[in-house]
């Protein structure tokens, strides 16, 4: 059996002023005419039915996430208490995904990036299920990287390859989260590193033994709540227990740590669309390399990425700017500040 689970409790920060803490970018339409979580469970159809797909989020967005997936049972969305990055999720949803779907492998998925090429991104999941039968590895999907990006993670490749389907998969050498700039220069320069999409695919019992040999402080926490699965108060340990859990993603805790890694390189028109400079690269541009969205007049105005809620929004003489109103926020940031809308939240004392 293979099951999905889609992370889904990020804020969404730095696509302020659309994203909100109480309606993130994962909730919002930012490409198409769907909420990239509908586009992310979308894209599945066909491969995953949806009863084995989990979303596991905060408390505060699950009826967010009931109203934008109706067909989704509630047993299927995973409540975590408390923020407490990505690895503690993957190890809440690994309990109660083995409780259900005990030999399952495990896709991970990220609840707030575009994917273009539908049909590849189906052919290469199956594919790396098919490898994370043959063995006890973590298969991960790689992608180009074209600068050398601080955000990401780097996928080191050996020339070691395995042929899964149509598909190459290689032995991963090492595993780097989030370089500094000099670093990420030499990956890209190097030619065998790869960006972590941040799509992973394991088999349940195989994270399991990671996250034991590798975090067994969360380990021990999440043997104390599986043994509650079988009373009454399963709800109120893990309300007690979660809290406990180290703050730390997945990559840093466990990926950066793990020998025994395939990477699966692939092209699918990927975008962690992560601030508000990704609508470049995902919108088609004006002539004068605007990326403009709704009711706009502007003259003499470059490269600029401007978003309108219904009121004109006028620009002349204007460059690198991006400028997006909503009902009660105007942004106007410089482009190349666009990673630090985070900093203007942090001031704010009242509405997010
Ligand atoms: N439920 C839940 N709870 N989801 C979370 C939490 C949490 O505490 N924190 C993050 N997420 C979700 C986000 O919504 C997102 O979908 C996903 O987990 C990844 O978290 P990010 O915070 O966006 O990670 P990142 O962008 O810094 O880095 C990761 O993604 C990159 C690619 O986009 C890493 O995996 C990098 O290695 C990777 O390159
Ligand atoms: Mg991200």
């Amino acid at each position: 059996v293979t099951t999905c689970l889609i992370l889904a409790g990020g804020k969404g920060e730095r696509f302020w002023p659309k994203s909100r803490t109480n309606l993130p970018k994962q909730f919002l339409n930012i490409s198409g005419n769907k909420s990239m979580i509908q586009q992310t469970v979308d894209r599945l159809q066909k491969f995953i039915p949806i009863e084995q797909i989990f979303i596991i989020t905060n408390e505060s967005y699950a009826e967010l996430i009931k109203a934008q997936i109706p067909d989704l049972s509630n047993d299927n969305i995973i409540i975590e208490p408390v923020g407490r990055n990505t690895a503690p999720c993957v190890g809440l949803a690994s309990i109660i995904i083995e409780e259900r779907y005990p030999d399952s492998s495990m896709i991970v998925l990220p609840s707030d990036h575009i994917i273009k090429n539908k049909d590849e991104f189906i052919s290469i999941l199956k594919a790396a299920v098919e490898i994370s039968y043959r063995g006890d590895s973590l298969v991960t999907l790689g992608i180009t990287p074209t600068y050398p990006e601080t955000g990401y993670g780097y996928i080191e490749s050996t020339n070691q390859q395995i042929e899964v389907g149509n598909h190459a998969a290689y032995k991963v050498n090492k595993f780097v989260e989030k370089p500094d700039e000099i670093t990420a220069k030499s990956y890209v320069e190097a030619g065998n590193f790869y960006w972590n999409s941040g799509i992973f695919v394991w088999r349940v019992s195989v994270i399991r033994n990671y996250i034991r040999e590798l975090m067994p402080q969360m380990h021990d926490l999440l043997e104390t709540m599986k043994l509650s699965f079988e009373n009454a108060f399963k709800n109120e340990v893990i309300k007690s227990e979660f809290p406990k859990m180290p703050d730390q993603s997945i990559d840093y805790g466990i990926m950066e740590k793990v020998k025994d890694i395939y990477v699966i390189p692939c092209v699918l028109g990927w975008d962690d669309a992560g601030s508000w400079t990704a609508l470049e690269r995902i919108n088609d541009l004006d002539e004068h390399g605007n990326a403009i969205n709704g009711n706009i007049l502007s003259i003499d105005t470059k490269r600029c990425i401007i978003e309108s809620n219904g009121k004109l929004i006028a620009t002349l003489g204007v460059e690198d700017l991006i400028i997006v109103e909503t009902d009660d926020v105007t942004l106007i940031c410089k482009k190349d500040k666009a990673q630090e809308v985070k900093s203007l939240i942090k001031e704010l004392k009242v509405q997010k």
